[in-house]
């Protein structure tokens, strides 16, 4: 791959998008790697977890990249948002934990790609937008959608219409990022916190994952059918068993993720 790069640090796979002259910005390549890279992660046993970040010191991503975007015609605007939607939902219905450890500015593309992860850490550096409309468009990697279920329609209409970039954190206050870090504890913060969930019951968090991501896209009550439906499988397996003994006998669970 060209412009990413995979770091597996003992189960923690760290994804790095590296366009550094250019901001991290996604042409259709880079999209198509990071795709690549998730895709080869999933059946991966020895990743655990994984931590999306940018390369270089000013960006996480700048967004899509202009010069290619500027080249668009209809259909292939269309086919681009399309690929990107495919791609970023993929990393949303990732079945181990992403975080997106957003060391820059996150703007247009780059803050979809934050909204699709799991759990979001950002840099006191950071900045957070979705300036299309400054160009002329709208959100196309799934943003209109992603960032209205996270902030709320009124604050993700705030921010789509206005373009406006935001800080650290404020991003924070509205709930865009869970937390923000001093830049230099960005990584091991975020590197804290995957191994932190990766001493959990592993298809406990895959199930956990897969409630919240694919349950809150449905009505309430087949969102709570799926919860049960995957409380009740998780019943079955030799974790939940070692997890309840292991908490009767005042010990460490050892999970084998059966
Ligand atoms: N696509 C293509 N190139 C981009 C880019 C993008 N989204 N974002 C930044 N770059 C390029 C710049 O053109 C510049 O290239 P150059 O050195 O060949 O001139 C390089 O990255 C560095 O960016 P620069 O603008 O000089 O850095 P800055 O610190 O002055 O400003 C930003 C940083 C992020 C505020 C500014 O680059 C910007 O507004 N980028 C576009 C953000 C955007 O609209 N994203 C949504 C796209 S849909």
């Amino acid at each position: 791959m060209e412009n990413v790069r995979t770091e597996n640090r003992d189960g923690v796979l760290v994804i790095t998008i590296d366009r550094p002259k250019l901001l991290n910005a996604l042409n259709a390549q880079t999209v198509e790697e990071i795709g690549a890279a998730f895709a080869a992660a999933r059946d991966d046993e020895n990743v655990k977890a994984v931590i999306l970040t940018g390369g270089g010191e000013k960006a996480f991503v700048a967004g899509a990249d202009i010069n290619e975007l500027a080249q668009a015609t209809p259909m292939s605007g269309k086919e681009t948002s399309e690929k990107g939607q495919r791609i970023f939902h993929a990393i949303e219905r990732f079945p181990k934990p992403v975080i997106a450890a957003i060391n820059g500015f996150a703007l247009g593309g780059g803050c979809e790609l934050a909204l699709a992860c799991h759990i979001r850490i950002a840099s006191e550096k950071a900045q957070l937008g979705l300036p299309e409309v400054s160009l002329g468009i709208i959100p196309g990697y799934g943003g209109t959608q992603r960032m209205a279920r996270l902030v709320g329609k009124g604050k993700a209409l705030e921010l789509i219409l206005t373009g406006d970039r935001i800080g650290a954190a404020d991003a924070e206050r509205i709930g865009l990022v869970n937390r923000v870090v001093p830049a230099e504890e960005l990584m091991a913060a975020c590197e804290e916190l995957a191994r932190r969930i990766m001493t959990r019951g592993p298809l406990a968090v895959r199930a956990a994952i897969e409630a919240v991501m694919s349950g809150s896209e449905m009505p309430f009550e087949e969102g709570q059918f799926l919860e049960a439906t995957l409380f009740g499988l998780l019943c079955a397996s030799e974790d939940t068993k070692e997890g309840m003994k292991a908490f009767i006998e005042k010990r460490t669970a050892e999970f084998k993720g059966r």
